[in-house]
């Protein structure tokens, strides 16, 4: 299993594992945006070929300064047969140190649902995220939503 950054020919495979294993979903004009935008940010898993893994993130500009650049992950999954293999963690090691490098970011944030046990489990406990605070309602079905954020080490 090979963790390389995505490109431009990888979205239609992304975007099919998204629709697999999230119900928040996005046009190709989004993952094409945010691929274009910040193309070392974004990365995929692949066996043979396949994609069955991706992370899609993209930087978030706070008025300009340059210590609040922040990198913020739009969506992370993997396919269910390829779980607890530790896919997920390479992914996101991946893109903050990226985000870190390339775009000197101090911080990376994310949003997640309140009962996503799984990736709660990942950003907290293997990541070292912490919960930054909690948005009433994100999800469309009504559901709150986590902030959290991990900080990022400048020289990674
Ligand atoms: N229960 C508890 N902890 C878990 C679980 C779980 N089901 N899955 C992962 N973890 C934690 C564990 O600490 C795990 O370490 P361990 O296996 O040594 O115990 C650690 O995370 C690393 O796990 P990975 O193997 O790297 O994670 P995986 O590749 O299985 O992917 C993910 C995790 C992305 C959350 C996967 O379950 C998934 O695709 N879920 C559906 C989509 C989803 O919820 N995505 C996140 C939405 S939020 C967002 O995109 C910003």
């Amino acid at each position: 299993l090979n963790i390389r950054l995505a490109r431009v020919e990888d979205l239609t495979a992304m975007q099919a594992c998204n629709l697999q294993n999230l119900p928040e979903n996005y046009t190709m004009r989004y993952y094409l945006f945010y691929l274009l935008s910040h193309p070392q940010l974004s990365y995929v898993a692949e066996e043979g070929g396949r994609i069955v893994g991706y992370i899609l993130a993209r930087m978030d500009d706070d008025g300009g300064d340059e210590d609040e650049a922040h990198g913020h992950v739009v969506s992370i999954s993997v396919l269910r047969s390829y779980r607890r293999l530790g896919l997920a963690k390479r992914l996101m090691i991946q893109s903050q140190q990226a985000m870190a490098s390339v775009y000197n970011a101090s911080y990376v944030m994310l949003h997640v649902r309140k009962s996503n046990r799984a990736a709660i489990g990942l950003y907290r406990d293997t990541l070292g995220f912490r919960v930054h605070e909690t948005e009433k309602s994100y999800y469309a079905d009504g559901e709150d939503a986590y902030v959290m954020r991990c900080t990022l080490k400048k020289d990674a």
